[in-house]
């Protein structure tokens, strides 16, 4: 018998986090292959965001491990980084008054061999490193259409380009897996078709993602395979059809039936649903711009 064995970018076992006595996420087990769009849904509260800390190292989990290309990662955010897994936030964490390229040149930072003098002194090595970084931070600006705002200050940005922004800085890492968390929340439907296109062509670079979001039929577009958690733990995992037809998601994340793919009608309730739910924050926002970093490891 012969088995197709590619080994996977991410390696999540037994990842589980309790807050005093409240288990946020238990005992979750998840892969993502080279190559895979892999969607993680779950009602609010199902420890979607938490079980993201853990991977970036943010939470340091009660149990479990998370192994990058098979190499067991430290906690650490840098080191998590560095490692090749690259983040954006639910809610937005930008540096509102650098410009969209200098936020960009932050994320790139980690990939950059220049230490502290050559910085200081401003030698040729570290002109020719500035400039290389720029270089691809343009490059990414491109890729993400935001080119032409290069010089604006992010703050100034729409809340929809803000999050092509975010998505923009963590590509600058050049990570092997990208995690984003629910990156077309508040975004209108245009926006969020041109967020699914550019999911598809960052996976078509080379880099696996792994996506929390609300909007169903997002995500069974999308992903390869979809996990469901539900109170911090996984009930469910397969192909965008399994998932969507199987009965312990409908009866405990839908609420109601699918009659078939997701439509129009089906995706417009999930989405009246999440703005009664969470649509106050998004608008806040929106309107404030680009938030502080926060300490609650949204
Ligand atoms: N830092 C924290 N301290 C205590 N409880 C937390 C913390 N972060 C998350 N939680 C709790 O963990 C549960 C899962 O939250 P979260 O991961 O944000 O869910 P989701 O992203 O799926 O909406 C919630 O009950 C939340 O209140
Ligand atoms: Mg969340």
């Amino acid at each position: 018998m012969t088995t197709t064995t590619t080994s996977p970018v991410l390696t999540a076992t037994g990842v589980t986090m309790r807050f005093g006595g409240l288990t946020a996420v238990q005992a979750v087990d998840l892969d993502v292959h080279p190559g895979e769009i892999v969607g993680l849904i779950g009602p609010n509260g199902a420890g979607k965001t938490t079980f993201f800390n853990c991977l970036t190292g943010l939470y340091v989990p009660t149990e479990g491990s998370v192994a990058y290309r098979g190499t067991v990662l430290p906690p650490k955010p840098h080191l998590v980084t560095q490692a090749g897994i690259a983040r954006t936030f639910q809610n937005i964490r930008l540096f509102a008054n650098m410009t969209v390229l200098e936020n960009v040149l932050v994320g790139r930072h980690t990939r950059t061999k220049e230490g502290l003098w050559s910085a200081l002194l401003r030698g040729p090595g570290f002109k020719r490193a500035e400039t290389a970084s720029k270089a691809r931070a343009m490059e990414l600006l491109e890729f993400t259409g935001l080119a032409d705002k290069a010089d604006h200050l992010s703050r100034n940005l729409p809340y929809g380009e803000q999050r092509k922004l975010e998505i923009a800085r963590a590509l600058a890492s050049d990570p092997g897996l990208l995690l984003l968390d629910e990156p077309t929340a508040g975004m209108n439907p245009q926006e969020t078709r041109a967020t699914e296109e550019l999911v598809f062509a960052i996976r078509d670079l080379g880099t696996a993602v792994l996506v929390i979001e609300h909007d169903m039929r997002f995500i069974f577009n999308l992903c390869d395979r979809v996990a469901v958690l539900v109170q911090g733990q996984k009930l469910v995992e397969g192909t965008s059809e399994t998932v969507q037809s199987d009965e312990r998601v409908i009866a405990a994340y839908l609420g109601t039936p699918f009659e078939g793919a997701p439509g129009a009608e089906e995706a417009a309730e999930v989405e009246a649903a999440e703005s009664g739910a969470t649509g106050g924050a998004t608008q806040d926002e929106a309107q404030r711009g680009p938030t502080a970093r926060t300490e609650d490891g949204q």
